[in-house]
């Protein structure tokens, strides 16, 4: 336990930070509880380690498959359910909503009981090698389009890994690539489809979710919303910025904030919170993944902020989501404050250690726990 996962209001309190505004500044907002529509949780003791940090300021999360083994079964998705409320701090009222990790073999009778059954939300498509643990992904979409099919028919939602894997294909462009080749085709073909593009990074992303039907939306991590590719050679290379989808130029992710703060049901929170231990992370080979779930609505609500949009943030963190998926709204209010946080460098798990984003940095708003908890 530490500050940023403990139970209650969110850390010892400190004065407010007073400022010499000449126009009203608000220092304290109070939200809907917020859900997080993509998140990895891992297993084993990086789970316990990590899972708390989301407990605390979400209600849900859509807890992403890509374990190894991969979740391809109900009686999988099932058990790891059980072992993320077993992780879970009691004081905690936090929901992991489960998903199926999509193979060339899945069996779509496999997934419809998943999801009439309660235990999967939604399926999650990694073209095969896209990412971490994706090996045992889908090689070619044809392959899927009998569970496709049959997920359009019962209204379950497909949660795509949008980027090519073709090494001739510049990494810069996979995602803009999986559009042209991939997506649109998809799309077209199960027109009736509920599909999130996750963790988008492009303005080709933007405009692609934008011109289509309301059963297309897309969820934005935190980390696409502050960083730009610089971010990852800043005075030298810098693998805690290092992610898939790779952050794009500046003018994406000037695109992408105008997506998350515009107001459209078609965007909303999902932190695609990824955690490797340092040593994986500083290595010959770092692994792809940025660890937000420590200060995940702060850095929302800086981003939110600098784009004169806080009051945006309770639709993109609390409301579209769970309208996109047809669950219900929390109910519970969160309230956030304009305290400074500073951010360790470093953060324990499990015996090892994970440095979360924003590490070292002060942020400006800070988590304060749930209303009348
Ligand atoms: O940066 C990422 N990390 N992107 C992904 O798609 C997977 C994730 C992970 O599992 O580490
Ligand atoms: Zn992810």
């Amino acid at each position: 336990m530490n500050e940023l996962n403990a139970p209650g209001a969110g850390g010892a309190a400190g004065a407010p930070r007073t400022t010499s505004q000449t126009t009203p500044q608000t220092n304290r907002l109070v939200l809907r509880r917020p859900d997080d529509w993509h998140l990895h949780l891992r297993d084993g003791a990086m789970l316990k380690s990590v899972v708390n940090y989301t407990a605390r300021q979400f209600a849900r999360a859509i807890v992403m498959p890509n374990l190894v083994p991969p979740v391809t079964t109900v009686a999988a998705g099932a058990a790891y359910r059980q072992r993320i409320f077993d992780a879970v701090d009691p004081a905690y009222n936090f929901t992991p909503l489960m998903t199926c990790y999509l193979t060339d073999t899945l069996d779509p009778a496999e997934v419809e009981r998943g999801f009439e059954g309660g235990v999967f939300a939604a399926c999650k498509l990694y073209p095969a090698n896209a990412t971490t643990n994706s090996s045992a992904g889908v090689t070619d979409i044809a392959h899927v389009y009998p569970v496709l099919e049959t997920m359009q028919r019962i209204g379950m939602p497909l949660l795509v890994h949008g980027e090519v894997t073709d090494a001739d294909i510049d990494v810069f462009d996979r995602e803009a690539v999986f559009i042209e080749r991939t997506l649109s085709k998809m799309i077209a073909d199960l027109p009736g489809l509920k599909v999130v593009f996750e963790h988008i990074t492009t303005a080709d992303a933007v405009a692609f979710v934008e011109s289509a039907g309301p059963n297309v939306a897309a969820t934005i991590t935190a980390h696409h919303l502050e960083i730009s590719r610089n971010a990852m050679f800043e005075g030298g290379l810098r693998p805690h910025h290092y992610c898939l989808p790779v952050a794009k130029r500046e003018r994406h992710r000037l695109e992408v904030r105008r997506a998350a703060t515009s107001g459209s049901p078609k965007f909303f929170l999902g932190t695609d919170s990824a955690p490797h231990e340092v040593h994986a992370k500083e290595s010959a080979c770092g692994c792809a993944g940025i660890f937000s779930a420590p200060v995940a609505l702060e850095s929302y609500a800086k981003s939110f902020e600098e784009e004169g949009a806080l009051d945006r943030l309770e639709g993109f963190a609390a409301e579209h989501g769970p309208r996109f998926y047809g669950l219900p709204l929390n109910e519970e209010r969160i309230a956030i404050e304009r305290r400074a946080l500073d951010v360790p460098e470093r953060l324990e798990a499990g015996g090892a250690e994970i440095v979360p984003f924003h590490a070292g940095k002060s942020l400006e708003w800070r988590y304060a726990g749930v209303i009348g908890a």
